[in-house]
């Protein structure tokens, strides 16, 4: 049984822009067995979008990325699971859109290399990272299976 993870998941502006995309991408992860114990609709600012992808600042795809990041709002949420990083991942697809197989977030909702719908966290260093730019400790759910 894989352990329980959590990771980041991005809904990028090309997925708010189309009516009824966002929730289906979040009700494909909650069918996967991915709870949402976090999540909120924001407008990234330059220096937000900037630091999170500061990793690849030195990539030519850089300023275009950036300035996608920012052109309208992202769901951001925090998901939980059983291998929940790799099991996001495997419902994303690869990077590339137009190589994305149909059935995936990125092949069903995604344009290209850069407009490709979603992120999602690529292991558990950087997950705790990326959770904690975007989320206070307070803002994050108790999982529903701890309650119960
Ligand atoms: P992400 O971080 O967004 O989950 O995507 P990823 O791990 O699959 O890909 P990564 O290499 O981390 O790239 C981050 C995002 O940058 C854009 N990109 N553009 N024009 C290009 O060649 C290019 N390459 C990457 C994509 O939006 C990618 O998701
Ligand atoms: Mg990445």
């Amino acid at each position: 049984m894989a352990s329980i993870e959590r990771t980041l998941s991005i809904l990028k502006p090309d997925a708010t822009a189309k009516p009824g995309v966002a929730g289906e991408i979040l009700a494909r992860f909650e069918r996967a067995g991915l709870e949402i114990i976090a999540m909120k609709k924001i407008r990234l600012s330059e220096e937000l979008a900037r630091g999170f992808y500061a990793v690849h600042k030195e990539r030519p795809f850089y300023a275009d990325l950036v300035k996608f990041m920012t052109s309208g709002p992202v769901v951001v949420s925090v998901l939980q699971g059983p291998g929940a990083i790799a099991a996001h991942r495997e419902l994303l697809g690869p990077t590339n859109s137009s190589e994305a197989p149909a059935g995936s977030v990125r092949g069903d909702f995604g344009t290209d290399i850069e407009r490709n719908a979603a992120h999602g966290s690529d292991a558990p260093e950087t997950a705790r990272v990326e959770i904690a730019y975007f989320f206070d400790a307070a803002e994050i759910l108790a999982p529903v299976e701890a309650l119960t």
